[in-house]
């Protein structure tokens, strides 16, 4: 089975590659192949998931109709095929611990829009949308960063989320990929934000120095982005966050970050994908939201095989940030403990 699905795959692969062929020179091959790879490679991904469950809305939850309903809770997310897993365990974990799971509303973001199929099939009765971001609007602008993982264009899809999504979207969760829901979203949903336009857990004990470079901290001009703000600045993780749409939409906050990553263009001022320039703009702006939001970096670090644990706390949400993920820890039959707490949202069909 596994080789009919490779083969296949090759195939499609070279079948791209030779129609794409002309337009190869102005990007490096391998890249080219590896765009053209996950547009085919999803369409046999098709039965690679099992059917959610589907979950349906307690008597206390109001009825609601489509995208612009104002009793909906929005949530966004990526998805691309290699968190694909990730992305389908987090829908699913979700909707299990809902009160009102059809009052949510999914916003996924794609660059390979077959993706929409394998959602539909997955999850028969839910309110989603697919929008596709084409990876050419940020590729001019990401720098190559210490993990590579952290280079993929959709990882910058938040930055343009209050531009891709629907105008009548006011507020929206933004989640990553490598995180599981244990608590109804609505309470995070109802989180307030006061004057603030993004809400995240905030870590101010975190060194926050070490975000940036030393020729950052050096540059007054740069640096002094940071002065006069009254809270933190703190680090906070931009895996979880509430964001207000309408302020965001308001403020241009998209430029305001594509400018910190045009000057990372020509002077390195961080070494990090895409946090560092949400923390340029929003650090010591930020609604705090209780930790319990975001127990992150259970991820760890495969490299040295580190498990981590999780910090002291109630947790609402699981969140496998850093290099580990639980999935292919779990394939490899080298889990870390608490990996078993995202296994159970798993609905990828394990060749029999
Ligand atoms: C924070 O990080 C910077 C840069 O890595 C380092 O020079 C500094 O000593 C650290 N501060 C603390 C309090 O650990």
């Amino acid at each position: 089975m596994q080789w009919i699905l490779r083969l296949s795959w090759f195939c499609s692969a070279a079948m791209v590659l030779i129609v794409l062929s002309p337009s190869l020179q102005s990007f490096p091959p391998a890249e080219a192949i590896k765009s053209s790879s996950s547009s085919s490679s999803s369409k046999s991904q098709l039965n690679l998931f099992k059917k959610s469950p589907i979950f349906h809305n307690a008597d206390v939850c109001t009825t609601t109709r489509g995208v612009c309903d104002s009793s909906v809770v929005h949530v966004a997310l990526t998805l691309d095929v290699d968190y694909l897993r990730g992305s389908i365990a987090a829908v699913h974990s979700i909707l299990q611990h809902a009160t009102c799971p059809q009052s949510v509303f999914f916003h996924f973001i794609v660059s390979d829009t077959s993706l929409q199929t394998l959602v539909k099939s997955t999850f028969p009765k839910l309110n989603f949308k697919v929008y596709y971001f084409d990876p050419e609007k940020v590729k001019y602008l990401i720098s190559s960063s210490v993990r590579h993982a952290l280079e993929q264009p959709l990882n910058y899809a938040r930055n343009y989320l209050a531009e891709i999504l629907d105008p009548c979207v006011k507020r929206v969760i933004y989640l990553d990929s490598d995180l599981v829901v244990v608590d109804d979203i609505s309470k995070l949903w109802e989180i307030r934000l006061n004057e603030k336009t993004i809400g995240a857990p905030e870590y101010c004990h975190a060194n926050f120095t070490k975000y940036f470079t030393t020729s950052f901290w050096g540059n007054k001009k740069l640096s002094g982005t940071f002065s006069g703000r009254v809270r933190g600045p703190c680090y906070f993780n931009t895996g979880v966050m509430v964001m207000d749409l309408v302020k965001w939409r308001r403020f241009g906050y998209t430029r305001r970050i594509e400018k910190w990553m045009e000057i990372q263009k020509t002077s390195r001022i961080y070494e990090l994908g895409s946090l560092p320039p949400f923390l340029l703009v929003f650090a010591g702006h930020v609604a705090p939201i209780e930790h319990r939001w975001n127990q992150h970096g259970l991820g760890g670090d495969n490299v040295v095989g580190s498990c981590r644990d999780l910090h002291p706390g109630p947790v609402s949400l699981l969140h496998w940030s850093g290099s580990g993920k639980p999935w292919l820890r779990l394939d490899s039959r080298k889990p870390c403990p608490l990996d078993a707490l995202w296994a159970p949202y798993d609905l990828y069909k394990h060749s029999e």
